[in-house]
């Protein structure tokens, strides 16, 4: 497996707020991270970015731990992170951007060629699509073997969200990059994605491959109502290749 979470409970000082967590992307899989705000989805993707170190459980990039490897390491282990605020420098030009990637193996203008016209001007001053797409082709071009990201979706317009959605199924194709997908858009990642998970109050609400999903969308809205709708006994429909976990029922 490319990259595995394996039972990894993690949050905030000493405060959980994912529970026992596994999560696997195998080589050119794309997985879709789902769940409502506050669900614990970008402190998954922190963890698993080296941003905050778990309280129990591992994390495996092709067979080695990277548990406890900071994130300006993890780049070397293979590992890229897009965040929500896309760290960019915004006082740099896009060419200045681009050039502090280090291990640059792929032109970040052939991922990106819209990035061309625009390599003079400081990112700071870019539309929030085209950060995304920086931020994407600085991900990207060292050709890393999985990719984190949170929120791609958030504030583009439809055509931007498809043209990036298109740069990580390019990549899952061309070099096996694993895609890890946190997103709100459910439908957007749904259409990339070849599997989904969904978090809820920090657990796994539902886990499925990603046509079930888009054949029966109320699984998803199910799942999302968590403790509240989809309680113990609830049945959640059939669905092969589909597990949905109990809501409330606590263990002991
Ligand atoms: N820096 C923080 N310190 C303490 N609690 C946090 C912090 N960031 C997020 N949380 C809490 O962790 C939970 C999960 O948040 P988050 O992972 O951001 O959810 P999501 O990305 O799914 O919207 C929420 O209850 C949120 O309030
Ligand atoms: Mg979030």
């Amino acid at each position: 497996m490319l990259l595995e979470i394996s039972k990894v409970t993690t949050g905030y000082g000493r405060m959980p707020v994912v529970w026992d967590l596994d999560l696997t992307v195998a080589e050119g899989e794309i997985v879709a991270l789902l769940g409502p705000n506050g669900a614990g989805k970008t402190t998954a993707l922190l963890t698993a970015g080296g941003f905050l170190r778990p309280m129990s459980g591992t994390i495996t990039l092709d067979g080695a731990s990277i548990t406890a490897v900071p994130p300006y390491r993890l780049s070397r282990h293979g590992l890229a992170a897009v965040t929500d605020d896309r760290a960019l420098l915004p006082s740099l030009t896009v060419q200045e951007n681009l050039a502090l990637v280090r291990n640059r193996r792929s032109d970040p203008l052939a991922l990106f060629p819209e990035l061309e016209r625009l390599m003079g001007r400081r990112a700071g001053l870019l539309s929030g699509g085209e950060q995304q797409m920086l931020a994407l082709a600085r991900a990207l071009c060292s050709r890393p073997k999985a990719i984190l990201l949170d929120e791609l979706s958030q504030g583009l317009a439809p055509l931007v969200v498809e043209r990036c959605l298109k740069a990580l199924t390019d990549a899952a194709a061309e070099w096996g990059l694993g895609v890890l997908l946190v997103e709100q858009n459910v439908s957007e990642a749904l259409k990339v994605a070849d599997r989904a998970c969904v978090l809820s109050h920090g657990r796994v609400a539902l886990e499925s491959d990603a046509a079930s999903l888009r054949e029966d969308t109320g699984l998803i809205e199910s799942s999302y109502l968590g403790e509240a709708g989809a309680g113990p006994g609830t049945d959640p429909g059939p669905g092969s290749g589909t597990t949905a976990r109990g809501g409330s029922a606590g263990s002991g």
